[in-house]
């Protein structure tokens, strides 16, 4: 049932020479790994790059990479959060944050942003930068690098790199601080409405390291219940076909992944932020750990369901990586030159990271002359398609009056939807910008009102 991605579809080409160019790495050892699993996305291109990585490391035999290589990877992968994160918050949250949704939609953006609070802006351009410096440094290019090889990566940092990551780190972890500040002031302000908007009740799913520490890179995956319960833990996620099945909806382009055991009616959850912060036993770097206490207290020992409680979340990873960052330019390893190690090649393999969005599956199976015959993915914003539908739901039931749609619930729509900071690109394949519809149906199906956004901000009555 695990989606399966038509490589033609995505680059133009023929699949099979796509396949020939993926296998090509696999056999050869090629330094240009992993072409295609960048191209997936511009979004999130590294999580990608680090997903189709782990699952070649696989193929080639490498089941253990040498720490240089594991360092850097982590190295990369934080400076994608970091980048991801920043550009959510600061470029896509903080206007609807800091000037609530009455504002003029000509203002509300980050050009509103630069114009009344200069400073909060620059932090957001720069900590966004700063990680996007650390993808470059380790991948080579900003977008759609090329650091990570079957077996390991291609090049260790120079000891002029580390210093240059190095000269502007305490600012970033001083300006994510700031960036938690800022969110809770604004939850607070308005706590009761950040606890109950969108609130669903949902099981979630992550990664976590071996002895439940929070983790982006690589761990066994935990899910939880509603109220926290253990589902499954610390499960090799070579074995997820065993524990997560999808379904499809002839209404949607998106699948509905679902946990097998609680089957399709209840078995979907949430992913991402929310969920790693909540399913995690602790933190490893002490600011955030100290900010995840804080979070988890508003629980009060149940997990915290709040919708909106993902950009606080969000905000928690962010301090996260710059404090992981910073301990990461310290260690030796980084600058190492033991890149990458191989074993006997195998038949398959599977990578699965958690992405800024969530959790990424990517599975690859090869024929004998190493020519990809079946590609698999699970992207992070799939996971999570049915708890944003049943936000929406939510939603509507607080707000809609069953008769007519108002600009004020389509931009309610949007602030639950945008919570989840979904990367539609590489979820649905869309290509360009997109305006959003709300159709109001009665109960015989028949439509009764219609609302557009433009890619413009503009709102349109269409029915
Ligand atoms: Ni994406």
């Amino acid at each position: 049932m695990a989606r399966s991605l038509c490589c033609r579809a995505k680059t133009g080409i023929s699949g099979r020479r796509v396949c020939t160019l993926q296998s090509s790495v696999v056999l050869r050892n090629s330094f240009r790994a992993d072409p295609i699993g960048s191209y997936l996305c511009g979004i999130c291109p590294v999580s990608h790059h680090l997903a189709a990585a782990k699952a070649t490391d696989m193929i080639v035999g490498a089941s253990t990479l040498t720490p240089t290589a594991e360092k850097i990877r982590r190295l990369m992968h934080y400076g994608q959060t970091l980048q991801s994160h920043a550009l959510h918050f600061f470029h896509l949250c903080s206007p609807d944050l800091l000037f609530g949704f009455d504002d003029e939609v000509r203002h509300r953006n980050i050009v509103g942003v630069i114009e009344d609070s200069p400073e909060i802006a620059k932090q957001g351009v720069l900590l966004r930068k700063y990680g996007q410096e650390i993808i470059r440094v380790t991948s080579g290019k900003r977008i759609h690098g090329t650091g990570a090889i079957p077996g390991g990566v291609n090049k260790s940092l120079s000891k002029e790199e580390v210093h240059y990551l190095q000269d502007d780190v305490a600012q970033m972890i001083g300006w994510a601080q700031g960036a938690v500040e800022l969110i809770k002031k604004v939850f607070f302000e308005q706590y009761d409405y950040h606890m109950a908007f969108a609130r669903i009740e949902t099981s979630m799913m992550s990664q976590i390291r071996a002895d439940g520490a929070f983790e982006l890179y690589h761990g066994g995956l935990r899910a939880r219940d509603h109220v926290g319960k253990t589902i499954f833990d610390h499960i090799d996620y070579r074995n997820y076909n065993d524990y997560i099945r999808e379904s499809v909806k002839d209404w949607s382009y998106m699948k509905f992944p679902f946990i097998t055991s609680l089957g399709e009616e209840n078995g979907w959850y949430r992913v991402g932020p929310l969920a790693r912060v909540n399913n995690c036993d602790f933190i490893t770097t002490p600011l955030a750990e100290a900010e995840r206490k804080e979070f988890m207290a508003i629980g009060n020992g149940l997990p915290v369901q709040s919708t909106m409680g993902y950009h606080w979340a969000r905000l928690i990873e962010l301090l996260h990586c710059t404090e992981a960052v910073a301990e990461l330019l310290c260690d030796n390893d980084i600058v190492g030159k033991d890149l990458r190690v191989t074993g006997e090649l195998q038949n398959s393999g599977t990578g699965v990271i958690e992405a800024p969005r969530g959790t990424l599956f990517h599975h690859y199976e090869i024929d004998d002359q190493g020519i990809v015959e079946k590609a698999s993915l699970i992207v992070s914003t799939t996971n999570n398609n049915q708890a944003m539908n049943e936000s929406i739901r939510r939603v509507a039931n607080q707000y809609l009056d069953g008769h007519r749609l108002s600009e004020a619930l389509l931009n309610q729509v949007e602030i639950a939807i945008r919570a989840y900071d979904p990367c539609l690109s590489c979820a649905t394949h869309a290509i360009g910008k997109m305006p959003m519809e709300l159709n109001l149906q009665d109960e015989n199906g028949e439509l009764i009102d219609r609302l557009e956004k433009k890619v413009t901000g503009q709102i349109l009555r269409t029915l």
